[in-house]
């Protein structure tokens, strides 16, 4: 049995690295990662910094090791070369997914004294079985690879019989998303993958929940006596989820056509927000406890209707003061792309937490600011006592759980404004995560990774949390198919489509700005 995930820790810990491996956190037990996708983007962009963290933490066993698998012809060597290369680009731009101001040689050199690497094609059974002699003991099978892959390579994996676990050793299965394209490529999927290995084998990865801020969602609602009493209807107008996005699809325009952004974002990502947010508090922080709830939760949304949805594609325009093409002028785009760069949807959950509560989401690219957040508007309070002084300022308190870039939350209040005379003033009381802890560099990966080498399967989904979240949007994925209605054109740059503005009119409402 892993550690329980939970454990207290004081804020500001001494070390730099303390982040990484708080009181308690011990070297996960010793395992061979195998990576399919060796050469891929994810490898070199995210989880070998993850693995260069976890490393310097002392978070792995001195028996890892890492087997890259690709169709390119390569070695070990020269698969080296090219980490150690991406790696050193870290160094260079402040931009990057992780930058550090030099790569340490000693930790570096940990991780890639235990590099291996087979050339091989995932799809043919004798190539994976060349595997065989790299996979003893505890072994993570990583799935770096392209969507339409996953069934293939678990299916070769479990023929080699590779999935087996025996005296003791666990093999285990980390799959990437999308896990599917709807309900019934996600149910197809689920088939195969439980075929092959069982539910306790299998680690859905959501990189949100890698983000300490989607983490600490749980910790604020549960952990904090205050919040839990407010936490519903009686006391909360509406939600709103958003993660907006400035950059375009940066040359995936092949993944991104077949795919767009109520695939690439919604049931995964913002689900993982969601279900966070709303809920029922678990008995216990015990994954299949947390993981009940959450798939409760997914269960209970009731399936959004095409017009409780607007989908939007950016056009030319200008994003922070650079010109940028529209999203059909992209590489690998069709000129008459009718796929979504956009998406705004209204849920309503049904249970007796949250029924008659509007849940808001929205994802982009191209637009005006870049953040992911969630804002929670509670009602009004009651006029009675203020009915002398200016209503109209009388507004309602938000809470705004800030996930990136800023990390954090902020809770408006409405205070007496000083002076002779009863006039309210909007204050807002800020809470930083970066003034708060010391936070080290990561790309959110490291959890995750260290989670599955610990076999803790609390931020990982479940086959029955990816299917309720498929349901949800089925009919809206159903519709676009069905109807090829073309998306609503906004200028790359702005909040989002017109549409969108008056999804939430409709019920009074407005979204809150996009910070420029
Ligand atoms: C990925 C999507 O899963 O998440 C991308 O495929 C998106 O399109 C990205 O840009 C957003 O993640 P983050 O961590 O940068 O907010």
């Amino acid at each position: 049995m892993p550690e329980p995930k939970f454990a207290s820790a004081t804020a500001k810990p001494s070390s730099p690295r303390d982040g990484l491996a708080p009181a308690g956190a011990y070297p996960a037990p010793p395992a061979t990662l195998v990576i399919f996708g060796a050469h891929g983007d994810l490898t070199k962009r995210l989880l070998m910094p993850a693995l260069y963290n976890l490393a310097g933490g002392h978070l792995l066993d001195d028996a890892f090791k890492i087997v890259g698998v690709d169709l390119k012809p390569s070695d070990a060597g020269a698969w080296r070369e090219e980490l150690t290369a991406t790696m050193q680009e870290f160094t260079h731009d402040k931009t990057a997914e992780f930058y550090v101001e030099h790569v340490d040689e000693k930790i570096w050199g940990w991780v890639t004294q235990r590099l291996s690497y087979v050339t091989a094609d995932f799809t043919k059974p004798e190539d994976v079985a060349k595997l065989k002699t790299h996979c003893t003991g505890n072994v993570v099978f990583y799935l770096a690879v392209a969507a339409r892959f996953f069934g293939d390579v678990v299916e070769k994996l479990g023929q080699a019989g590779l999935l087996t676990e025996a005296e003791g050793a666990f093999r285990r299965v980390v799959i990437e998303k999308p896990y599917g394209a709807d309900l019934e490529s996600a149910k197809a999927l689920n088939a195969r993958v439980l075929a092959c290995a069982e539910e306790k084998q299998i680690f859905r990865i959501d990189h949100f929940l890698g983000k300490e801020t989607v983490q600490n969602i749980m910790a604020l609602r549960f952990a904090n006596g205050i919040f839990e009493p407010l936490w519903r209807r009686d006391h909360i107008d509406f939600i709103e989820i958003t993660a907006s996005e400035t950059i375009g699809v940066e040359g995936r325009g092949a993944f991104y056509e077949p795919t767009g952004a109520l695939r690439d974002m919604v049931p995964n990502h913002l689900f993982q927000l969601l279900s966070m947010i709303a809920m029922e508090p678990p008995n216990s922080f015990d994954a299949e406890a947390v993981r009940s709830e959450k798939a409760k939760l997914l269960q209970a949304i009731h399936p959004v209707a095409p017009d409780a949805a607007v989908r939007g594609q950016y056009a030319a325009g200008s994003v922070q003061g650079h010109d940028v093409p529209g999203y059909r002028a992209e590489p690998n785009v069709a000129p008459d792309s009718r796929t979504e760069t956009y998406v705004a949807l209204r849920l309503t959950i049904e249970n007796w937490r949250w029924a008659g509560v509007p849940f808001y989401l929205r994802t982009g690219k191209r637009l005006h600011g870049r953040k992911t957040e969630v804002v929670v508007h509670f009602r009004k309070p009651p006029f009675a006592l203020f009915r002398d002084t200016d209503v109209e300022r009388l507004t309602p308190n938000v809470l705004t759980l800030n996930v990136q870039p800023t990390e954090g939350m902020t809770l408006s209040l409405s205070a007496k404004h000083p002076g002779p005379k009863m006039v309210l003033a909007g204050v807002d009381m800020r809470f930083r995560y970066e003034d708060a802890f010391n936070m080290t560099p990561n790309v959110g990966y490291e959890t995750l990774l260290y989670d599955c080498l610990i076999g803790d399967s609390t931020l990982f989904q479940r086959a029955d949390m990816i299917e309720a979240s498929w349901a949800a949007v089925d009919p809206v994925i159903q519709h676009a198919k069905a109807s090829g209605e073309a998306p609503e054109l906004y200028p790359a740059g702005a909040a989002g489509p017109a549409g969108a503005d008056a999804l939430l009119a409709r019920d009074g409402h407005a979204w809150t700005a996009l910070a420029g």
